[in-house]
């Protein structure tokens, strides 16, 4: 199994990494994203899986009957935000093929049917809309807004997805897969210290924070660096500027997490005042009520700073995740098969698994990440660690597929 997870490892490693940079740039439906679908689709086919793409172009590889129903899925996601880790997704992916190594090896007998997943376009990073094959799967997004979705160069879900050689025309939920689910079990690299603070190579997720994403549009004047005097000004930039550091201070106040991450600037010219400062917001909170008051609190602010300055606001809801508990019953169950005490933590991560805990059983593995850092190229899991995730993730799927 170790050989299989080091050769999966080599061969994924090179696809979509900026040589600059060290991180991975694999976003929905570009090359990078195509030649990790073929790379799944190789390692389902050397291993005798039924390969398929589902109608909102997420990957499945079966073992066993994929009609037969009460299949146990494993497996996360492939695409990555600009300059991504390495971990984060492929991880869970490559954890499953190697699993299901292990199992082989072990000798298991399978009584359900076992599949392999990659969900499509989790990050979110070309559409701003994460977990897109999930959503769309579990119904909380329709067809007619994906349809909406574009990236930063106007081409659309649809389009790209075309584009990449996929038909769109059938996007949308899938209630005939999703009976065919017993449970859906994603291991992934942790994004924080718990573990490595407690000492522990892997854990169980009990909850994700509820978050989401709003872009903030301030509109003022375009107009001369040089001759236009400061009193005259209707510069963007001011309030978007004030509004950071609200975010910074709300986030602080009421216990959340507040980042602007991306912005665009028109005409982003050095001698020119904008004319727009477009910036994305993301908020997370251990409650829903703490994320309202505090995107509600940055957003006021924000106004005020707006009107100041003489520039027009407006704020858009983008993406949205309800707070996610993890069932109860699965929980235990894995902790059970996993050997007693396991570490069960909390997470203001988003997953495929949160949005289809929606309408299928669904639990979380967590490996140790030793930096601590994800979403960065600084993003590191050790081997052994690795290899822990694969083998606790094996006991998991043997428990719940095998007699
Ligand atoms: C995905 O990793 C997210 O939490 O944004
Ligand atoms: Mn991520
Ligand atoms: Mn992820």
């Amino acid at each position: 199994m170790t050989s299989s997870f080091q050769q999966m490892w080599a061969d994924l490693g090179p696809i979509g990494r900026d040589a600059g940079s060290g991180g991975y740039r694999r976003f929905a439906w570009t090359e990078a994203d195509r030649d990790c679908r073929a790379w799944f689709r190789s390692e389902a086919e050397a291993r005798g899986l039924t390969y398929e793409v589902d109608r909102n172009g997420n990957q499945w590889a079966w073992l066993g009957d994929p009609m037969a129903g009460d299949a146990i899925v494993t497996g996360s996601h492939l695409d990555s935000v600009p300059d991504g880790g390495a971990f984060d997704g492929p991880l869970g992916v490559v954890s499953a093929f190697a699993a299901l190594d292990e199992l082989r090896h072990r000798g298991v007998e399978f009584t359900k049917p076992l599949a392999i997943t990659n969900f499509g376009d989790e990050e979110g990073a070309r559409f701003g809309l994460a977990c897109v094959g999930s959503r769309l799967t579990a119904g909380q997004l329709t067809r007619e807004k994906a349809y909406e979705l574009k990236d930063g160069d106007g081409i659309s879900l649809p389009q790209a997805m075309e584009r990449a050689g996929y038909d769109p025309s059938a996007i949308g939920r899938d209630d005939e897969r999703l009976a065919r689910i017993g449970a859906y079990v994603e291991l992934h690299v942790e994004q924080g210290r718990a573990l490595d603070l407690t000492g522990d190579a892997v854990g169980i997720a009990s909850a994700i924070w509820p978050h989401g994403r709003w872009r903030f549009d301030f509109r003022g004047e375009a107009n001369h660096a040089g001759t236009t005097r400061l009193v005259d000004r209707r510069d963007p930039m001011l309030p978007y500027a004030e509004t950071v550091l609200a975010a910074r201070r709300e986030a602080e106040l009421a216990g959340a997490v507040a980042t602007f991450g991306k912005i665009a600037v028109e005409p982003n010219g050095v001698n020119a005042i904008p004319s727009l400062v477009r910036g994305w917001l993301d908020s997370r909170a251990p409650s829903p009520d703490d994320l309202d008051a505090t995107v509600t609190a940055i957003e006021k602010a924000a106004r005020e700073y707006a009107d100041r300055h003489g520039v027009d606001l407006s704020v858009v809801r983008e993406s949205f995740t309800p707070v996610i508990e993890f069932e109860d019953a699965l929980r235990d169950e894995l902790g059970r098969l996993m050997g007693g005490s396991v570490p069960v933590l909390g997470t203001g991560a988003g997953h495929d698994a949160g949005i289809l805990s929606s309408v299928i059983p669904t639990a979380m593995l967590f490996v140790r990440n030793l930096t601590g850092i994800s979403h960065s190229p600084a993003e590191y899991a050790a081997e052994d660690d690795c290899v822990a995730g694969v083998l606790a993730l094996a006991d998991v799927l043997e428990g719940l597929a095998c007699s």
